[in-house]
């Protein structure tokens, strides 16, 4: 098990970005919901407890015995978490009388602390908080303020315990990653040996161990997530890993060729299967995008369920879930409610009984990129836009057919690759296009026409959940809205998006 450190989180939004943050200083670590932590083991260095909405001064605030952690091991209050601990110690916690929001500047520090070491006096700090810490107990140490907050830091005197009123773990902090390396590094003693090789080595024996000679099926999706999960167990178990790439008829133009050609040169043991009449016979005269999305869930189980069964004696199902959904499904808020309903299906099929194997559980996305580079997966793989997995039937705006597909492909094609020709392809997080069911009037030579009018999208974006419209040079838009018009016979018309999300969402269905 490698050392790590606990984040205990209070419903913060940043606390996912606090353990962003150790991460990249190659210490492990891992978030769990304030009422629902796992009792210490050896290899907890230290802890930090998050940020929250919440208020220490109302009567049902989260709390947790903190007697379990307080002066045993290294901890950091931040925010709602260093209020946390000075209200539990009988200091006082107030209703800040100015709105405490934004940037504000480190003075007074103690450069002797070792929380504080290398910082800046002038050090520009973010701070989001409606309470403010006003007195503190005799054992505390100010060990920072800022103008307006005499309590910025404090440390307890007699043990390491520490709490800040600001968020080091958003960029805004200028030397938020000094102080949290101050803390995981120098006071809790983390060696920094979190790094993707080190990833690989331990997880590919750890699957060697647990899956032994097992067979084992996965699912593989074209998606980086898929693919390095893959890759992983491959490395462990070789020909015993079972993959199944299915073309449902809804992917981009030549991609199934494409992906499974990348796969087998990969050595992957990987099947391609052509489904493309049984999801397109599903999807005949849907027009509504939650039963669009419920049918093509329906049928990829069918399939994969018919796949799996082919494999005599497989005991596990591998999956590519990585870190965020872990946290979505433990979360402080719990699962959030789903908008769009991903994979509906009712029943649960035979391969859904299988043990499952999820290597990339604890990654975030980028370190999933990274053990894919460690890999050695092609960029092209790696480097991918993320892509829905109702495929274009979810940019087909209306009911599905062969040819709407076929127009679309054309016109996606021509869109991503003149991205990639123009290097603008990893500027933007999401690309694809839309075919919308109006038509519009044009002109072509002496003739009058009345085609399809299609869109195209392409955002920026963290994670998908806010995003922007990219802002793709003119001249870059006029070259592909020709080649569009001048190639894709039934398109007569081309626009772009510029909404962002919100309000509207990236996908149009
Ligand atoms: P929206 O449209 O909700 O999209 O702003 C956010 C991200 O999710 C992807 N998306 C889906 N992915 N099944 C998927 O696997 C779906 O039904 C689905 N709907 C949206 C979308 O492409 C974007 O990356």
């Amino acid at each position: 098990m490698p050392e790590k450190i606990l984040i205990l989180d209070f419903g913060s939004q940043y606390t996912q970005l606090i353990a962003r943050r150790v991460r990249e200083l190659n210490v492990y670590c891992e978030i769990y919901p304030y009422n629902n932590v796992p009792a210490l083991t050896a290899d907890v260095k230290g802890v930090i407890l998050s940020g929250s909405p919440c208020s220490v001064r109302d009567a049902e605030h989260p709390t947790i015995n903190l007697d379990q952690y307080l002066g045993k091991l290294p901890v950091l209050g931040v925010c709602y978490g260093a209020q946390l601990i000075a209200h539990e110690s009988k200091g006082e916690v107030t209703p800040s009388t100015i709105r405490e929001y934004g940037r504000a500047r480190l003075s007074e520090l103690h450069n002797a602390n070792r929380l504080m070491k290398e910082l800046t006096p002038g050090s520009v700090v973010w701070m989001s908080h409606g309470d403010t810490i006003k007195e503190v107990p005799d054992n505390f140490e100010i060990i920072a303020s800022t103008e307006t907050v005499r309590v910025a830091a404090y440390k307890l005197r007699d043990q390491e315990t520490y709490g800040i009123q600001f968020h080091p773990e958003v960029t805004h902090s200028d030397e938020g990653k000094t102080l949290l390396r101050n803390f995981v590094v120098h006071i809790c003693e983390c060696q920094q040996d979190w790094t993707s090789d080190q990833f690989v080595d331990a997880t590919v024996a750890d699957l060697k161990q647990q899956l032994d000679n097992d067979k084992v099926v996965l699912g593989l999706s074209g998606g980086v997530d898929s693919s390095v999960a893959a890759m992983l167990i491959h490395h462990a178990i070789g020909k015993n890993l079972f993959c199944i790439f299915v073309d449902n008829g809804l992917l981009r133009k030549d991609e199934f060729e494409n992906v499974l050609d990348s796969y087998k040169h990969m050595g992957l043991n990987v099947k391609g299967v052509d489904a493309k009449a049984k999801f397109y016979e599903a999807l005949a005269g849907l027009t509504d995008p939650e039963a669009k999305r419920k049918a093509i869930g329906r049928v990829f189980i069918e399939v994969f369920d018919e796949e799996a069964h082919k494999i005599e004696d497989v005991k596990w199902l591998a999956q590519g879930t990585i870190y965020p959904d872990v946290i979505e499904s433990l979360s402080v808020k719990g699962p959030s409610a789903t908008i769009k309903s991903h994979h509906n299906v009712g029943g649960l099929p035979d391969f859904m009984k299988l043990k499952v194997v999820e290597p990339l559980k604890t990654l975030f996305k980028d370190e999933v990129r990274l053990v894919g580079k460690t890999l050695h997966i092609d960029d092209a793989i790696l480097g991918r836009h993320p892509f829905p997995g109702p495929g274009l039937a979810i940019r087909i705006m209306g009911d599905i057919t062969p040819e709407k597909v076929n127009v679309l492909q054309q016109v996606d094609h021509i869109f991503i690759s003149n991205l990639k020709k123009s290097g603008l392809y990893d500027d933007v997080w999401q690309a694809g296009a839309i075919l919308t069911p109006l038509q519009s009037v044009g002109v072509m030579g002496d003739e009058r026409t009345y085609e399809n009018v299609v869109a195209l999208r392409a955002v920026s974006s963290i994670d998908g959940m806010t995003a922007d419209w990219s802002r793709l040079p003119y001249e870059f838009l006029a070259d592909v809205s020709n080649e569009i018009i001048n190639k894709v016979k039934g398109v007569n018309r081309v626009v772009y998006d510029i909404s962002s999300k919100p309000p509207a969402t990236i996908e149009w269905e």
